[in-house]
Formats: structure tokens, sequence, C-alpha cells
């Protein structure tokens, strides 16, 4: 068997409610569905705010990974200045988070930092903040962020 590097992915939205925890439970699940959970040291997901440190994920979001058989285990955080040294990704969801990202990410930082969308084989870049919106935005949402986590896996080489 061949001993691969293992890799760290921090998925990043505003709140750390919404896109950014599904996008860690889906991703999480894709790799598990892969068999791939041994390549990974760690996927979390965080927020560039920190309005909702320590609330669980919102409902719309943990019932719509939960309904296509994702577990949700989270609870809100801020990005850190630790999470640029721990991560070898920090995926984001839209043109806002990369820009704050940027501006906080501190020199000496190897973590790759990119939207996650640019994985997104249909080529949606944007991942659209869907807490004002209906259900439909985290349907949608959830499809985007599927067929990211095929993209980004492939990109690594994984599938
Ligand atoms: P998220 O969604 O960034 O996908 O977690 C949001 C959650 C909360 C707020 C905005 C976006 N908020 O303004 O409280």
């Amino acid at each position: 068997m061949i001993n691969h590097p293992t890799i760290s992915v921090l998925f990043v939205c505003l709140g750390n409610i919404c896109r950014s925890p599904m996008a860690e439970a889906v991703f999480a699940h894709i790799v598990q569905q892969h068999q791939l959970t041994e390549r990974f040291k760690k996927i979390d997901s965080a927020g560039t705010a920190g309005y909702h440190v320590g609330s669980k994920p919102d409902s719309r979001s943990a019932a719509t990974c939960e309904k296509y058989g994702a577990a949700v285990n989270h609870r809100a955080q801020k990005v850190t200045t630790q999470h640029f040294k721990e991560f070898d990704y920090i995926l984001c969801m839209d043109e806002s988070n990369l820009e704050d990202l940027l501006n906080k990410k501190p020199a000496g930082s190897k973590a790759v930092i990119s939207l996650f969308g640019e994985f997104d084989p249909q080529g949606e870049r944007i991942i659209q903040d869907p807490y004002y919106g209906g259900i439909d935005g985290f349907e949608h949402n959830f499809k985007q962020v599927t067929r990211a986590s095929e993209g980004f896996l492939k990109h690594l080489g994984m599938l």
C-alpha cells in the first residue's frame, strides 16, 4: 500500500452555519463513499464572521444534509490565524469570503485559498448565501457542493 501524505481541508463561508458546515458534511460523506477517509487529516469548517460562534448549523442546512444522508456535527467557529497554518486548502463560497481570507492570510502561510466553486465541473463558481431565502437555496447549495466535492477530489487525483 502506498503511503500518501494526508490533506487537510477547511471550508469557509460568512456565518459558518449554512454553507460551510454543509460543504464539510457533504465533502466528508463523499470522501467516505469513495473510501478515501484515510487520505484526509482534517475536514472542518469556519466563518469569516463571529456572529454565530458556538451555534449548531442552521436547521435548514442540517435538514438538507440529513435528507441526503450526510451527517452534520459542527459548532460554528471563526477563522483564526492558526487555520492558515493548519490547513492545506481553505475553500470558500463567495467573492466576499475570498477577499476576507486573502486579507487575513498571514505571511508564510502555504494554504491554498480558493473558491470551492472553482472545482464545479458545471462552472458555477459562486455558492450564494442562502440565509434570507427559502429551502430551495439550500437544495441548490447542496447540488453545488456535491459537484464541487467530486471535482476537488478529481483535482487532487483521487478519483
Ligand atoms: P453562511 O450563511 O455564511 O452560509 O453560514 C449566513 C449565516 C448567517 C448570516 C449570514 C449568512 N447572518 O447574517 O447572520
